[in-house]
């Protein structure tokens, strides 16, 4: 088993400032792979919007990062259309747009117990969300002939699942064929449009399941090549790649930040 760097995304960023002067807004910026990213951005030189609902949680990552606060319901088109507008009034500019929040609760499981109202919370979340961010972010960076748009998908967009998540599963589906499109679409206004997907991360609730449940664990990690789950840190770290001139000729991708479970038939023991 491999065990990550200690610190990852930091060692890097330290002599790395790709992103000085550019505007990042990032949604989910208070925790897990939000939070992670925001401070990268921010080590990078971006002033960070960072947007949540959760109000604590959200201002303590501004604060971290010295950037901004926007409250933000993502699945509320007049708060998200505030949110990139406060953005550019502030800062001046709309860069990059890390459409990231998103939600896995418990009551979405197998197609045959999932109710609709699970169904529909997940895809308002997950996916309407995105199409929101993208619709409201996009006009900005047209005007400015530039932008990077990071869409959170995940390895399950690519992968089938025994344990199903099924409405989960189906939105990020549908932000990995939407990302593609946008990506073709404003290809030659100067705005990279890509998804990015995470396997699986070693987020507290993450820790917190599998300490409950080790053989649950141990079905899930038999798949990931280096043995251990992704760090927050490290699909930060390809966040702020993508959000790169690094990354200027990497566009409409499904950008697979997974140790190779997405390409693994046989892992090692
Ligand atoms: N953790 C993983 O293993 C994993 C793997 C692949 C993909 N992802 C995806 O990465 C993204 C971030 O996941 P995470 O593990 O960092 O989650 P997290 O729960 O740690 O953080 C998500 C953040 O989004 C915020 N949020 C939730 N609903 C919101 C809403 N309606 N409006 C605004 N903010 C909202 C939450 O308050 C929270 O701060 C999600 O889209 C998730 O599906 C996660």
């Amino acid at each position: 088993m491999t065990e990550p760097r200690t610190d990852p995304a930091g060692a890097a960023a330290s002599n790395c400032r790709r992103l000085t002067g550019r505007t990042a807004v990032v949604t989910g910026a208070g925790s897990g792979i939000g939070l992670a990213s925001a401070r990268r951005l921010a080590a990078e030189g971006a002033r960070v919007v960072c947007a949540d609902v959760d109000g604590e949680r959200g201002k303590a990552a501004a604060e971290e990062t010295g950037g901004l606060y926007v409250e933000t319901d993502v699945t509320d088109s007049d708060q998200v259309e505030a949110l990139f507008r406060t953005a550019h009034e502030t800062y001046g500019s709309v860069d990059i747009a890390f459409n990231n929040a998103g939600i896995s609760p418990p009551d979405d499981d197998s197609i045959l117990s999932t109710g609709i109202d699970a169904w529909q919370r997940v895809q308002q979340v997950n996916l309407t969300s995105v199409y929101l961010c993208c619709k409201h972010a996009i006009p900005y960076m047209q005007r400015q002939g530039r932008g990077s748009v990071i869409n959170t998908a995940s390895f399950v967009a690519v992968l089938g699942a025994a344990t199903s998540q099924i409405s989960y599963t189906a939105s990020k589906g549908g932000v990995l064929a939407m990302s593609r499109e946008l990506g073709v679409q404003f290809a030659r206004e100067g705005i990279r449009v890509n998804a990015i997907c995470p396997g699986p991360v070693n987020t507290p609730l993450l820790k917190e399941l599998f300490a409950k449940d080790p053989e649950r664990a141990q079905r899930r990690l038999v798949h990931v090549p280096p043995g251990r789950f992704a760090e927050p840190e490290e699909i930060a770290a390809a966040v702020a790649f993508l959000a790169s001139d690094d990354a200027s000729f990497v566009n409409a991708t499904d950008f697979m930040v997974d140790g190779g479970i997405s390409g693994a038939y046989v892992t090692p023991l």
